[in-house]
């Protein structure tokens, strides 16, 4: 493993397990030094106590909430300095269709996946400006690429985040922020451990991705190799998205 995150802060919001503690152990594997801001403490604590208390902090967030986001970057700019890196990670998905989901339940998805992300671009921005630049890298997912039926929601603001994401490239890049976002397919974590089959029917690649899949093109979006790219979408899905795998007859 290389140093490319030596003396850069990192803040993984979503960060106490699955595809975000991933990508929290990737950023300390690569020298840098990590915030994990979670609603689950006993598990970001865990993590961070992993990590070690150099390398990583652990800060509770409640990623709906603007005041939380501000107590967080000041902790983190407490511990390590101002923060170079911020990934939006943090999201939940409700299944339901747009005839039989409650407005409660829609509403919730929108609020973790949509106003969590424009949130933490918001203020953790703010530090993002302090060290002088950096990259900011918005997990969306297939289900902003496509349509997907059984979780409008989720659909619905995992798009909405490519529309931050593309309105907040232009706006930060005076400040010499990129921002992108990124469309993993399946991988097998909490959120879709209940789901059917990990490999999808169109799938190209057929077997399974693996968190690392998804941490690997984090690594690289978060670092200088992709000075070149901003507002754009990288989707990581074993060419689920690539079309129809019958043939045409
Ligand atoms: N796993 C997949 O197949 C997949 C595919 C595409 C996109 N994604 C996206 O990747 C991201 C991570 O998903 P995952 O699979 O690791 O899920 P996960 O459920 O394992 O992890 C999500 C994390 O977000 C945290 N979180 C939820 N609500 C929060 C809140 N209000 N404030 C702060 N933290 C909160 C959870 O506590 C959890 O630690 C999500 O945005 C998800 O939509 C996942």
């Amino acid at each position: 493993m290389t140093e490319r995150f030596k003396n850069k802060v990192a803040f993984v919001s979503g960060g106490a397990r699955g595809l975000g503690a991933s990508h929290a152990r990737r950023f300390v594997k690569e020298g840098g030094r990590v915030v994990i801001g979670d609603i689950l403490v006993d598990e970001g604590r865990a993590l961070a106590q992993e990590l070690g208390a150099e390398n990583a902090l652990f800060v509770t967030l409640d990623v709906t909430d603007e005041a939380s986001w501000v107590a967080a970057r000041e902790a983190a700019e407490k511990a390590f300095g101002p923060v170079s890196i911020l990934v939006n990670n943090a999201g939940i998905q409700k299944l339901g269709t747009t005839l039989d989901s409650s407005l409660e339940d829609f509403d919730v998805v929108v609020k973790v996946n949509l106003h969590g992300t424009f949130l933490g671009t918001k203020v953790i921005g703010q530090s993002l400006i302090k060290a002088g630049g950096g990259s900011i890298i918005n997990v969306s997912s297939i289900a902003g690429m496509i349509g997907l039926p059984n979780t409008v929601g989720y659909v619905a603001a995992k798009w909405a985040v490519r529309g931050i994401t593309k309105a907040s490239a232009l706006e930060l890049a005076p400040h010499h922020i990129r921002v992108n976002s990124i469309h993993p397919g399946r991988i097998v974590t909490d959120l879709t451990a209940g789901l059917n089959s990990p490999i999808r029917p169109n799938q190209v690649i057929k077997e399974p991705g693996r968190p690392e899949d998804i941490s690997n093109l984090v690594a690289f979006l978060a670092s200088e190799e992709s000075r070149f790219s901003t507002g754009v979408e990288f989707i990581v899905d074993g060419g689920r998205y690539v079309g129809e795998s019958d043939p045409v007859k």
